[in-house]
Parts: C-alpha cells; structure tokens; sequence
C-alpha cells in the first residue's frame, strides 16, 4: 500500500487518480487514537505534503467510526507516569492533526463517516471541507469524564462554532447528528449515508480541475489573513498575489483571463478555465 509512503499499522493509505484517502484504521477502538497511530499520521502527512500524485486529501476512519477522539487507555492514562512519553505524543497528535493539516498543499476533506468526538473535531475542523452522513454523531464529551477539550480543541471549535453553541456542547457533552453539525456549520454539509462517498470524491473531483497552484494561495491566504489586522492583511494579500503569479508554471491567470477575453472559451462567473 503505497510505497513509496511507507509501511503502516494503524493507519491505511490509498489512491486513485489523484485523490489520496488517509485512513484512521483502528476500528475495534473506533479509530480512538493512541501515540503509535500519532507517530504514523506525523510521518505520513509530512510525506503526503511533497507526493506528486496527492491533488487533494481526504481524511476519514475505517468502519462505522470517524474518530473517538484520543484513546483515554493509551492517550492518557497510560502516559500519566511517563512525560517524556506524554510529551512526544503529544507533540505528534498537535502537529498531524493541526500544523500539517491545517496548511496543508492541496485541498483537505474531512469525510465524517460515523463517530467524532473529542480530540477528533481538531483535525476536523483544520481540514477545508468536512462532510458529514447524515447519521453520524458528534461530541465534546470530555466534560462526561471529567476533563474539558483540551489540546487545541477549545480553540478551534472557537473558529466555527458561535459562542453560545460552542459553550452549550462544552458544558454539556450532549452528542449531536451530522444534519445538527451541518446546521451549526461545524460541517460543510451532512448527506445520506448512501450518498456519502460518491458526494466526497464529486467535490475532490471538482477541486482536482482547478489550478493547485492558485488552491494552495487561496487556502493559505484565506487561513492566514484571518488573523491579521486590516493593514497586515492587505499588504500580505498583495505579496501573496505576486507569488502566485511568479510561481505558478501553468501561468493560469494568464490563461484564465485571455480564454474568457481574447476566446471566449468560458465564463470564470460559472465554470474554471480550461487547464492544459
Ligand atoms: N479511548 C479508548 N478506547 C476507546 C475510545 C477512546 N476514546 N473510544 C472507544 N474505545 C474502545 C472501547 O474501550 C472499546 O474497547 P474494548 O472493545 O477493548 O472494550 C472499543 O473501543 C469499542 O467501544 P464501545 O464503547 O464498546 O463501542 P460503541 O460503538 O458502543 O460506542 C463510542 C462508541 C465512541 C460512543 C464510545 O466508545 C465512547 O463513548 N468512546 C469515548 C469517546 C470520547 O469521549 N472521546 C473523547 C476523547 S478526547
């Protein structure tokens, strides 16, 4: 299974036609994640970032369970006498599930397919999209064992949830549907169970005809503007406009502007230009 990638136990890697599906494999713990799967996402993603047939990522769990959220046996107790070990797996989780993922190069997908709790909503929330089956359930239910959502978690649900929603799911760890997180706007949409897959792989699909290089300006733009102040944000927009034009080899705006102008090929108002 891939490679060129490396060999994993607790985590599956597959392909096709440009799409890579990351796959939390522990379904008998319900993909909870304990340090080894950390260790191996860690190195799998960094991998991922400079793999030439990775045009966009989707990140979902074997089985009947997206994530539940870190393993409370292997995660926490079992490091409770050991920071050295607490540490290092710590880091690990914080940079798979945020740093890498977050900025990743290409598009990111959340594909929700069943559980999310806990530690799990961090690389939910850092991937670009998320879609979730209708039925799946939700949790911060750290406050149901005596914890609160650490990590990064209190901060990321911060990013999408409203004050008022993010405390009452905080407080209360009442589980919620995929229909619920759509509604929220935790997801970009809840779809039938059925439907799932094919209504993931249409949006990769659609994101694999448009330029990479503008996708992964626009997403870091997009991210890392957000918390800047106006002044910061206008200057750093107009630099990352300028790289993208220096650094993008198939010179879309170039190509974009002269096969709507010039040809008449297109309207950017619905469609993206013809690549190639
Ligand atoms: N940590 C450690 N083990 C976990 C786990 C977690 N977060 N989530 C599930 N598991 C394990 C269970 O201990 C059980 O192991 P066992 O078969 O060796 O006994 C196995 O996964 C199946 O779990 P079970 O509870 O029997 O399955 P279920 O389908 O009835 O319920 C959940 C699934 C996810 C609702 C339930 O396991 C649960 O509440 N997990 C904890 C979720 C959570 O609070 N996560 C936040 C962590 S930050």
């Amino acid at each position: 299974m891939a490679g060129e990638i490396g060999e994993f136990q607790h985590i599956r890697i597959e392909r096709e036609d440009g799409i890579t599906w990351l796959i939390l494999n522990r379904p008998e713990k319900r993909n909870a994640t304990h340090p080894p799967l950390h260790f191996e996402m860690q190195r799998a993603i960094t991998a991922l970032e400079t793999d030439p047939d990775t045009g966009v990522l989707i990140l979902t769990g074997a089985g009947d369970s997206f994530c539940a959220g870190q393993d409370l046996k292997e995660y926490f107790r079992a490091l409770d006498a050991d920071p050295v070990g607490r540490a290092r797996a710590r880091k690990a989780s914080h940079d798979w599930t945020w740093e890498r993922l977050w900025l990743f190069p290409r598009p990111t997908i959340a594909m929700v397919n069943g559980y999310c709790f806990g530690n799990a909503f961090t690389p939910l929330v850092a991937c670009d999209f998320a879609i979730a089956a209708e039925d799946a359930v939700f949790g911060l239910s750290e406050i149901n064992w005596g914890i609160f959502p650490g990590g990064l978690v209190s901060r990321v649900v911060a990013d999408v949830l409203s004050y008022r929603d993010a405390l009452y799911y905080i407080l209360t760890g009442r589980p919620f549907d995929g229909r619920k997180a759509a509604e929220l706007r935790l997801v970009t949409c809840a779809v039938p169970r059925a439907e799932l897959r094919a209504e993931t792989v249409k949006l990769a699909r659609e994101l694999l005809g448009k330029n990479p290089y503008a996708l992964r300006a626009a997403k870091e733009a997009y991210k890392l503007c957000r918390l800047m102040d106006y002044a910061q944000a206008y200057n750093y927009l107009a630099a990352k406009s300028a790289e993208l034009r220096g650094a993008d080899p198939e010179h879309g705006r170039e190509q974009g502007i002269r096969q709507f102008i010039d040809e008449k090929r297109y309207r950017p108002g619905f469609e993206s230009y013809q690549r190639g």
